[in-house]
């Protein structure tokens, strides 16, 4: 086991959400890892129920001792969107969650950010999973705390096709402006869109497996996996479903699971019909310089 000296200090923003869900769960599993907190945003669901649902999956797996904090309930400039009909109207339907056993902290995401990163000896990842609204506010907000964060892996955005438009990715589309402040920050940032998160996939297979471990857990998020699937095959027609957040957690304790390519990357914040679009500069001749490792692929079976 890796000793606590040596693990990698991160945070991780989520609007859990069911990837979100696994994406706590495998942050928290991983002996790499040193998670310092989770701070909430409202995306899969409103903030209110993000901020249950992170505190109801901490329940579930006994880790009340780490802090949660919420952020705003709306994103920078726009009004929230959600997304009911991909993770129930609770956020995290289809699966018996307890309630929460802890409180989210007073000082709110913002404050507990700038906090946590000040007293860390060592710089801090940065795991964004949801709309990059916590994240935008902070460096808009504190900007010299960026000297204490290490890097970003982020999940959001896309090379190829949309998921919530033809142009954008969920995350980004809900709040672009967010999403620019980030990208234009001069961080090192992994952007794993769909480009690869469509290939980190689980479905039914593996919801059998996971009751087979026959674990309250393992049961949970069998359940989870299921319901999750479930939009997957009405929508898409595969009941293979991509576990989008978990890859940029994995990303940052398994590095090599993924493959980056460099390039540089912006986000559209007013097109009619190209908001929440990440314009990755693919021509192959010299434009801006690259900023962002955007992930392409990985090695699943590990996954
Ligand atoms: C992203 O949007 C949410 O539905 C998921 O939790 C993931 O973060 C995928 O587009
Ligand atoms: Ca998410």
């Amino acid at each position: 086991m890796t000793s606590t000296r040596t693990r990698i200090p991160v945070i991780l923003d989520c609007d859990p959400g069911h990837d979100d869900a696994l994406a706590i769960t495998l942050a928290l599993a991983r002996p790499e890892l040193d998670v310092l907190g989770i701070t909430t945003i409202g995306g899969n669901s409103t903030l209110a129920n993000t901020t249950r649902n992170a505190l109801r999956v901490l329940a579930l797996l006994g880790r009340t001792d780490v802090p949660v904090a919420a952020g705003p309930d709306q994103p920078l400039v726009r009004p929230l969107e959600t997304a009911p009909e991909v993770h129930g109207v609770s956020g995290l339907d289809g699966a018996d969650l307890p309630e929460p056993a802890s409180e989210p902290r007073p000082e709110g995401a913002l404050e507990f950010l700038r906090a946590t990163l000040a007293a860390s000896p060592s710089p801090v990842t940065l795991i964004p999973v949801g709309p990059l609204t916590n994240i935008g506010l902070l460096l808009r907000t504190y900007p010299a705390i960026a000297e204490k964060i290490a890097g970003i892996s982020l999940m959001g955005g896309a090379m190829g096709a949309g998921n919530w438009t033809p142009a954008a990715e969920f995350n980004i589309w809900v709040d672009p402006e967010a999403a620019r402040i980030v990208f234009r920050s001069g961080l090192p940032i992994t952007m794993h869109g769909l480009d690869v998160t469509h290939k980190a996939l689980m479905g039914l297979p593996e919801a059998d497996r996971l009751d087979a471990v026959g674990t309250r857990v393992g049961h949970v998020f069998a359940d989870l996996l299921r319901f999750f699937t479930r939009f997957h095959v009405e929508k898409y027609g595969t009941d293979q479903t991509p576990i989008h957040d978990a890859v940029a957690v994995a990303h940052v304790a398994l590095p090599g699971l993924v493959t980056t390519r460099r390039y540089h990357v912006d986000v559209e914040t007013n097109g009619d019909i190209t908001r929440g679009r990440t314009v990755v500069d693919d021509r192959g001749h010299p434009g801006e310089p690259p900023n962002v490792d955007v992930a392409l692929d990985i090695d699943r079976a590990a996954f």
